[in-house]
């Protein structure tokens, strides 16, 4: 079977990393999604051990679509019985970019239309009452081509199921964990998050190099599907419960000036079954210090347009700039939208990545020593 992972902005080449580092064939990365191949066990362990990909979909037809009759034969050509039951229900979504069809309703009811006729021939029905589990059918057209997958999460992957709803702008826990992937946080590193939030940054980054997986804690939608042999996803939780290293020297650091932050870090982490490995504390920046012979900090400062005002957000980047001082051992890793932070920080950074912070486009600047 071949599977894709659609991923954010930016992220493309680290999740084809992480897949073939994985062990996952036929890795192959286009803009915005990771094509591999692979069976049902490996759409279990991609699920419970992608990081930074945001969620895995079985893919079913690739074909040209300019018109509806060649996206209906595309749809019915496929054999739907191998994945949905009579009683399943098979809602369509999609979206379609740049291309002939750009109707998303109709092409929703064509689909749908499609794959109801291919049903009622394979089970010799002619209604589907659709009152069982889900399986999440979804199209998307770009440049006239069409692909029709089955989503197999559910939720996306970004949910862990570690962090609360907080309303303190967080960053995506896909992102974060890209971003502890750039800056290459192993077993026996020493992170830093000055502005913790709900402390995603910390969390991310001792499930990787305590190599704890992020889906241990949640189910995913393809669980529930009748065609899914259900020892499969206990077999690879198994599996990634084995390769946990409870010893990894790891070890966090995450301060916020809110008290409320730093309590919802320290429950998210216990959540996340990496508390003992970060210690958590009401700091300023302004008082950052790190005494260690090594550090690296990862941070989400405020950006001036959800929290704080600009102006606020500015004199933080100045003050950062100093705290921040370059050090043997000490590398930092800062993503924010502003186009003018270097000037403010105070430093040229030795490298810059775009990233999108859900809507929001940023630059990462990485300053290593
Ligand atoms: C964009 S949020 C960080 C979100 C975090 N990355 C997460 O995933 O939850 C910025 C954080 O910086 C904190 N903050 C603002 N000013 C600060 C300061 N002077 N020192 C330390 N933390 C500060 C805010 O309380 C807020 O939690």
């Amino acid at each position: 079977m071949m599977m894709v992972i659609p991923t954010l902005f930016g992220l493309e080449g680290i999740v084809a990393d992480e897949l073939r580092w994985k062990g996952f064939q036929g890795v192959v990365a286009e803009n915005g999604r990771v094509f591999f191949d692979g069976d049902f066990h490996d759409v279990a362990k991609a699920n419970i051990q992608v990081r930074c990909g945001e969620r895995v979909q079985i893919v079913l037809n690739r074909f040209r679509a300019e018109s509806f009759e060649a996206l209906f034969q595309g749809v019915k050509a496929i054999d739907w019985k191998e994945f949905i039951g009579r009683d399943n229900a098979f809602p369509v979504k999609g979206w379609s970019l740049n291309s002939k069809l750009h109707s998303v309703p109709d092409c929703q009811k064509i689909v749908k239309k499609a794959i109801v006729e291919k049903l009622k021939e394979a089970y010799g029905q002619s209604w589907f009452e659709e009152t069982g589990s889900l399986v999440q059918v979804q199209f998307s057209i770009l440049k006239d081509e069409a692909l029709i997958v089955l989503d197999t999460s559910g939720q996306g992957l970004h949910k862990r199921g570690y962090r609360q709803n907080s309303n303190m702008a967080p960053i995506r826990e896909t992102l974060a964990a890209g971003i502890v992937e750039l800056a290459r946080v192993h077993p026996d590193s020493i992170v830093c998050d000055p502005f913790c939030g709900s402390g995603t940054f910390a969390i991310e980054s001792a499930m990787k190099a305590m190599n704890i997986a992020p889906g241990l804690l949640r189910r995913f939608a393809c669980e529930q599907w009748d065609s899914f042999p259900n020892h499969i996803f206990a077999q690879q939780r198994e599996l990634a419960r084995d390769q946990i290293k409870k010893d990894a020297d790891f070890q966090a650091f995450a301060y916020d000036v809110d008290e409320h932050c730093v309590s919802l870090t320290k429950e998210n982490a216990k959540k996340a079954r990496v508390a003992s490995k970060i210690r958590v504390e009401k700091r300023d920046v302004r008082h950052y210090a790190m005494g260690t012979e090594k550090a690296v900090v990862l941070c989400n400062p405020p950006y001036g347009e959800r929290m704080f005002e600009r102006k606020e957000a500015e004199t933080l980047y100045g003050v950062m700039g100093v705290v921040f001082a370059p050090k043997p051992r000490h590398s930092y890793y800062i993503i924010t939208p502003h186009e003018n932070f270097e000037v403010l920080f105070g430093r040229k950074a030795d490298k810059k990545r775009k990233l999108y912070n859900g809507m929001i486009k940023c630059d990462l600047y990485m300053y290593f020593r």
